[in-house]
C-alpha cells in the first residue's frame, strides 16, 4: 500500500461556500501561497466557470502556485471543463476535477437525467478533459447515497475513459465510519482498474462525522484525502484538514500512513482562513481551538507541569502553535521587533515593517503588556493589501445611557478629509452611519461580532463586519485597544473590498 497519502485542500471551492463567506483574488492567492507552506499537495482554487472572480482567482493562483497540483471544478459539461481549462492551462501541475451527482434522488430531482444519461455525460466529459492535457480527477457527487453497482458502474468506465483520481464523496454527511470504510472496501474489490489510479474521499460534517468518515477510508487502503482548513464549507462544513493531518501524525503507530505536511504551519494556516473569511474558530476546536492546548483542571496542570505527555498527546509546538510570550515594551527599537517578527515567521518588505512597527508602537503606549498574538493581529489585519481608499482619520463620541450616541468622523480619501457626524442606537451606530455619510452612501451591515485577542481589560479587540452588496458579502476586520476604533476599521476595510471589487 502507497504509504503516503496526498492532501486535497478545498478551502477556497468548497470552503468558500460557508454562507457569508466570499474571498477575493488578493485573499485567495494569500490562501494559497500559504497553503503551498503547509505542503498540500493539492489546491482546488475554485469553480472558474462559476463567476468572472473565480475564473481569476483560479488563474492567478495557477500562474503563481508553483508546486502543488491547481485544481479547478467543472461539472461533467464542455463549456465548464473549456473554462477550467482556460483558468488552469499556465498551471505547473492543472487538475481538472469533473463531477456529477450518482444518486437516484440527485438524478430523478435535481438533474432530471437517467442513469444511462449520467453515465454517458460522465465518461464524455472525463475523456474530453483528458484530451486537453490535464490529470482528471471525476466525483460522483453524494456517492454515499448511490446504489452500489450503479457506483461501480460509472467508476469503471471514467476510469476507462481516463480519470486519473476518482473521489468519493459524503456530500451530505449522511455516511457513519464503518459503513463508509466497508464503502470504500466495496469499490477497491469491484471496479475494474481501481487499483491503476488514485482513490480520494470527500466528507462533510452534518453528523460531525466527517473526520472519522475520513479516517476511515484512509484505513481501507484510500490515496487521497479532501477537506477544508477549520472545516469550514457547505452547511456543517467539511472535514477539517487538520484533524486528519493530526490524527494521522500523532496515531501513525495506528494508521501507519504519512503526509507530506509541515505541521508547524497549521497555526498560521488556520489563523489566516478564520481572517480573511470572517469565520472564528469555536475555542473548543480540535487542534486549532484557543483552547486546545490549555489546561485548566489544577490536576491537569499538575501533570503537565511534572510531565507533558500526561495530559498532551501532541505539543503546541508541533503545529505551529508558539508560547504566548511578552514580545517587547513601548522602548524596543524596530530592529528588535523586525527580529520577533521573523522569529514568529513573517517575512514582510521593509514597507510592511514600517507600517506594523507604527501600529506597534501604538499599541505599546496604550497596552501595559504586548504579546504575541497582539502582533500576529496587527500584521494579519494588514495581510492584504487592496488600496485605502477610505482610512479612518480620526473619531469623537459622545454616548451614555440618558444621551443619544453622536460620533464625529473624519476620514482620508485620497488627498482629501471628510468630516461628517451622525446619531446612533449608540456609539457603534453612530459611528457607521457617519461614515455612511462620508462616503455618500448607505452600506448595509449584515453582521457584526467582536472577540477579545488576548485577555485582561487592555486586551485588543478584533472586530469582524459583514457588509452586503448587490448580493455579494464582503469581511472587514479591524483591530484596536479601543472597540469602537476596531469597529469603525473594520466598516471601512469592509467598504474598501466592496468598492474595490465593484471597480474592476
Ligand atoms: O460535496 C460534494 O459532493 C462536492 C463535490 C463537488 C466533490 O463538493
Ligand atoms: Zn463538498
Amino acid at each position: 500500500m502507497d504509504d503516503i497519502i496526498r492532501v486535497f485542500d478545498t478551502t477556497l471551492r468548497d470552503g468558500e461556500q460557508s454562507p457569508g463567506v466570499s474571498l477575493n483574488t488578493e485573499e485567495k492567492l494569500e490562501i494559497a501561497r500559504q497553503l503551498e507552506k503547509l505542503g498540500v499537495d493539492v489546491i482546488e482554487a475554485g469553480f472558474p466557470i462559476a463567476s468572472k472572480g473565480d475564473f481569476e482567482a483560479v488563474s492567478a493562483i495557477a500562474r503563481e502556485v508553483r508546486r502543488p497540483a491547481i485544481c479547478g471544478l467543472c461539472r461533467a459539461v464542455k463549456a465548464d471543463i473549456d473554462r477550467a481549462w482556460e483558468a488552469l492551462k499556465e498551471a505547473a501541475h492543472p487538475r481538472i476535477h469533473v463531477f456529477i451527482a450518482t444518486s437516484d434522488i440527485h438524478l430523478k430531482y435535481k438533474l432530471k437525467m437517467t442513469r444511462e444519461d449520467v453515465l454517458k455525460a460522465s465518461v464524455e466529459s472525463v475523456a474530453y478533459a483528458k484530451s486537453l492535457g490535464a490529470e482528471v480527477q471525476f466525483s460522483a457527487e453524494d456517492a454515499s447515497r448511490t446504489d452500489l453497482e450503479y457506483l461501480y458502474q460509472v467508476f469503471a468506465a471514467v476510469i476507462e475513459a481516463g480519470a486519473d483520481v476518482i473521489n468519493v464523496p459524503d456530500t451530505v454527511g449522511y455516511a457513519v465510519p464503518d459503513e463508509f470504510g466497508a464503502l470504500i472496501r466495496g469499490i477497491k474489490e469491484n471496479v475494474p482498474g481501481i487499483d491503476k489510479v488514485q482513490l480520494s474521499v470527500h466528507c462533510h460534517n452534518d453528523l460531525g462525522m466527517a473526520t472519522a468518515n475520513s479516517l476511515a477510508a484512509v484505513q481501507n487502503g484510500i490515496q487521497q484525502v479532501e477537506g477544508t482548513i477549520n472545516g469550514i464549507g457547505e452547511r456543517a462544513g467539511n472535514a477539517a484538514l487538520e484533524e486528519i493531518i493530526m490524527a494521522l501524525n500523532t496515531r501513525r503507530d495506528y494508521f501507519k500512513r504519512a503526509v507530506n505536511i509541515d505541521t508547524t504551519q497549521i497555526y498560521r494556516t488556520s489563523m489566516l482562513v478564520a481572517h480573511l473569511t470572517g469565520m472564528d474558530i469555536q475555542p473548543n476546536k480540535a487542534i486549532v481551538g484557543a483552547n486546545a492546548f490549555a489546561h485548566e483542571a489544577g490536576i491537569h496542570q499538575h501533570g503537565v507541569l511534572s510531565e507533558r505527555s500526561t495530559y498532551e498527546i501532541m505539543t503546541p509546538e508541533s503545529i505551529g502553535l508558539k508560547q504566548n510570550k511578552m514580545v517587547l515594551g513601548k522602548l524596543s527599537g524596530r530592529h528588535a521587533f523586525e527580529e520577533r517578527l521573523k522569529e514568529l515567521g513573517y517575512n514582510l518588505s521593509q514597507d510592511e515593517i514600517n507600517a506594523a512597527f507604527e501600529r506597534f508602537k501604538d499599541l505599546a503606549d496604550k497596552k501595559k503588556v504586548v504579546l504575541d498574538k497582539d502582533i500576529e493581529a496587527l500584521v494579519t489585519e494588514k495581510a492584504i493589501k487592496i488600496p485605502e481608499i477610505y482610512a479612518l482619520d480620526q473619531f469623537q463620541i459622545s454616548s451614555g445611557n440618558k444621551v443619544t450616541a453622536t460620533a464625529t468622523v473624519r476620514l482620508k480619501h485620497g488627498d482629501q478629509f471628510i468630516e461628517e457626524a451622525a446619531c446612533g442606537d449608540g456609539p457603534v451606530d453612530a459611528v457607521f452611519n457617519a461614515i455612511e455619510r462620508c462616503i455618500g452612501r448607505e452600506v448595509p451591515l449584515d453582521d457584526y461580532g467582536i472577540r477579545a485577542v488576548t485577555e485582561g481589560k487592555d486586551a485588543l479587540g478584533e472586530v469582524t463586519v459583514r457588509v452586503r452588496n448587490d448580493g455579494q458579502v464582503f469581511v472587514g476586520k479591524g483591530v484596536s485597544t479601543d472597540i469602537i476604533e476596531a469597529s469603525a476599521r473594520a466598516y471601512i476595510d469592509a467598504i474598501n473590498k466592496m468598492l474595490y471589487e465593484t471597480a474592476k
